[in-house]
């Protein structure tokens, strides 16, 4: 069941909430205090901050602990999935330092993986269905002969459902939400990683995400990952998808739901 949480906006019930978003922050010692102009400004302007993966650049306690610091000064809810720079279940990196990291990050912000967080905004739900998604087949070619190599005796295909899994479980607990946001690090169609090049499509994103985004139409898909893609695009079925890694949107991207 997903927590639920009431925004501390004291707006009337029609007036729209406003939510931050940005991705790929990639936190570490150069790039922290430039992270915290951003969520400064964030914070100025919304009710919620979601954090679209790559929080950090390594997934290192240190760096952990810088973006914690900077959200700490963050005064509304915060809600993140992570990256491929944040955690790896599949190669040796994902050791106990990026377990250490997952864990000081999950104590400045609600981490979703395969999880919901509702939130309240004056008479509305708001859910917001986090998963990091998944890449490996975007573009003409599936990327399976360099990725296997990395999955440690897991059938790609295997690995593949579990992470699909976690999104579908994710966009079952906020069906009843008044407004649906699914929130991802991975690109969930083409549209949005445009701009990468073409050989780079298969390790954006996975279409399967897709298929799933367009049977269960939430209002709104975010994501990041994609540094070099497209800011909107809309999915096979016409669901928005936003990419708002902040190397192509150029700061922090707001919407108003
Ligand atoms: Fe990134
Ligand atoms: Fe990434």
């Amino acid at each position: 069941m997903a927590r639920r949480h009431h925004l501390a906006s004291g707006k009337a019930d029609l007036a729209p909430c406003r939510i931050a978003a940005v991705g790929d922050l990639h936190c570490h010692a150069a790039t922290v205090e430039r992270i915290r102009g951003f969520l400064a400004e964030a914070t100025a302007q919304a009710d919620l901050l979601l954090l679209a993966g790559d929080l950090t650049e390594n997934g290192t306690p240190l760096e952990a602990e810088l973006l914690a610091s900077c959200l700490g000064e963050v005064p509304v809810p915060v809600a993140v999935v992570l990256g491929n720079h944040d955690w790896d279940p599949l190669a040796n990196r994902a050791n106990g330092a990026q377990r250490e990291a997952r864990r000081t990050v999950a104590g400045a912000a609600q981490v979703l993986d395969g999880r919901s967080v509702l939130f309240q905004s004056g008479n509305r739900t708001i859910g917001i269905a986090g998963a990091s998604g998944c890449y490996g087949d975007l573009g003409e070619a599936r990327y399976v002969s360099a990725f296997q190599s990395r999955l440690n005796g897991v059938p790609y295909d295997d690995f593949v459902l579990g992470e699909l899994k976690k999104v579908v479980a994710a966009l079952d607990e906020v069906q009843l939400a008044d407004v649906r946001i699914l929130l991802l690090h991975y690109a969930p169609i083409e549209g949005t990683v445009a701009g990468e090049a073409a050989h780079l499509y298969p390790v954006c994103g996975h279409r399967a995400v897709g298929s799933i985004i367009d049977r269960y139409r939430p209002h709104l898909v975010i994501h990041g990952h994609c540094h070099y893609g497209t800011a909107f695009a809309k999915s096979l079925g016409g669901v928005p998808v936003y990419n708002v890694a902040h190397q192509v949107t150029g700061g922090v991207s707001y919407f108003w739901v």
